[in-house]
């Protein structure tokens, strides 16, 4: 057994700094874990020229991606590009070249996942991918480790900082949503290009992740139903903290029998619920097992060094593989057949809120077009709208099942007395 580790980075930019600054800080502490040194051999760049906020040897820096793959010095490669094609056709290469690899592309994982696992599988390497969902928060461990004698059935995350950052400023300050986005770029703490947070995509493909380890089921990124929180407005919030609730975007998975559903969408959330006290743009993932019941798992989702932690630690475990001879062994195939669930099966309670004409009757109308669908309404809050001679209505609905709420969303839409559905909601009991 070598007693120096070689590692490539591909990518120097955040993450690739704080792997560097990690593994330097922390060498010796990695000697005693796994009894070799790690040393970084070599570091892909765009622009070799550019200042860098890691101290770093110039000699090591390459702009051509092979000086790595093709590097028969180099154990491991960690991939922190990003992206989906380049990054994909480097990983598979690395495996072809007898490599490891560690990673930290969600993007590239919720989409090729099963692909690059079978890659590695056939070339005797190890993938770990932990840095993939929740930065710093070791749920990708936690869920193929720590609780893999249990029978997993529910998953709640809140796995997207940005726009937790955003619902977290918009229920504190009473602003609303584009104000706090203005504010969060200008900072530098939202993308240039948000979309992918704001659209819930970017939680939708980490629910792909941990549905495909949490219930051993191979889960795509088009299983997962997505709704962002762009039409979210600071009146819903209100209403919701007067309800009990707060708003989050919620990553939810489920499992009944053997069949799932995964989805993310706004979600009114109990206070009491303990992803309630979750803020800011800190992540956390509930997760319920048949016999641990329930656990949660919180802390940085994103960041240099949190996410830099995740890779460290996938590095290790790689080590660790290594010493032990078991490199390309580790089982996790997704064994379970798919089954997702029908509407008719997604059981849920709705939030509409409804501006109404301010009319007699109306009322009876609108509690008589949901019992005919055969719903409960468990609360309502009616405000006058006066300069608009309407009303505002919000209604809670009991538990029923999505294809008939969807249902009573079209049958509101339609309604004579009903100006306007200004948003519809799941709500999430604890
Ligand atoms: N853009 C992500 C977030 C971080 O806001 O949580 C990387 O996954």
């Amino acid at each position: 057994m070598k007693d120096t580790i070689s590692v490539g980075l591909l990518g120097l930019g955040t993450v690739g700094s704080g792997v560097i600054k990690i593994i330097r800080e922390n060498q010796e502490d990695i000697y005693h874990k796994v009894g070799c040194h790690v040393e970084v051999k070599k570091a892909l760049v765009q622009d070799a020229s550019k200042i860098r906020t890691v101290d770093i040897d110039q000699e090591l820096l390459t702009t051509d991606a092979d000086e790595i793959l093709y590097n028969p010095d180099i154990d491991v490669v960690v991939e922190v590009i990003g992206g989906i094609e380049k990054a994909r056709k480097y990983i598979l290469a690395a495996f072809g070249q007898k490599k490891h690899v560690v990673t930290a592309n969600k993007d590239l994982v919720a989409l090729y996942g099963e692909e690059l696992f079978q890659a590695a599988r056939e070339n005797g390497c190890d993938l770990f991918i932990e840095a993939s969902v929740a930065g710093g928060i070791p749920i990708i461990r936690a869920l193929v480790d720590g609780l893999a004698s249990d029978r997993i059935t529910k998953m709640m995350g809140i796995v997207n900082g940005t726009t937790n950052y955003i619902l977290t400023k918009m229920s504190k300050h009473q602003l609303q949503y584009e104000e706090v986005l203005s504010e969060a770029q200008a900072k530098g703490f939202a993308e240039a290009d948000p979309s992918a947070d704001v659209n819930g995509l970017d939680a939708a493909r980490k629910m792909a992740i941990l549905s495909t380890l949490g219930f051993s089921t191979n889960v795509s990124l088009d299983d997962v139903s997505v709704e962002g929180i762009s039409g979210l407005t600071n009146d819903d919030i209100e209403y919701g903290k007067r309800l009990g609730y707060t708003i989050k975007l919620l990553g939810i998975a489920k499992r009944d029998n053997e069949s799932v559903e995964i989805s993310v969408q706004s979600t009114l959330l109990p206070q009491k619920h303990p992803l309630s006290s979750v803020n800011d743009e800190y992540n956390a993932v509930f997760v319920n097992g048949e016999s641990v019941g329930e656990t949660m798992f919180y802390g940085p989702g994103a960041g240099e060094l949190p996410t830099a932690t995740a890779i460290v630690s996938d590095l290790i475990a790689v080590l660790k593989n290594m010493r032990l001879g078991v490199c390309g062994k580790s089982h996790t195939a997704s064994y379970n057949e798919k089954k997702l669930k029908t509407d008719e099966a997604i059981e849920l309670k709705n939030y509409f809120r409804l501006h109404v004409k301010d009319e007699p009757g109306v009322f009876s109308q609108i509690t008589t077009l949901f019992a005919s669908q055969g719903v409960s309404m468990e609360k309502i809050v009616q405000k006058p709208l006066r300069e608009q001679k309407a009303a505002e209505v919000v209604i809670v609905t009991h538990k029923s099942n999505k294809k008939v709420l969807d249902s009573v969303y079209d049958a509101l839409l339609a309604a004579d007395v009903v100006d306007s559905v200004q948003s519809r909601m799941r709500v999430e009991v604890c």
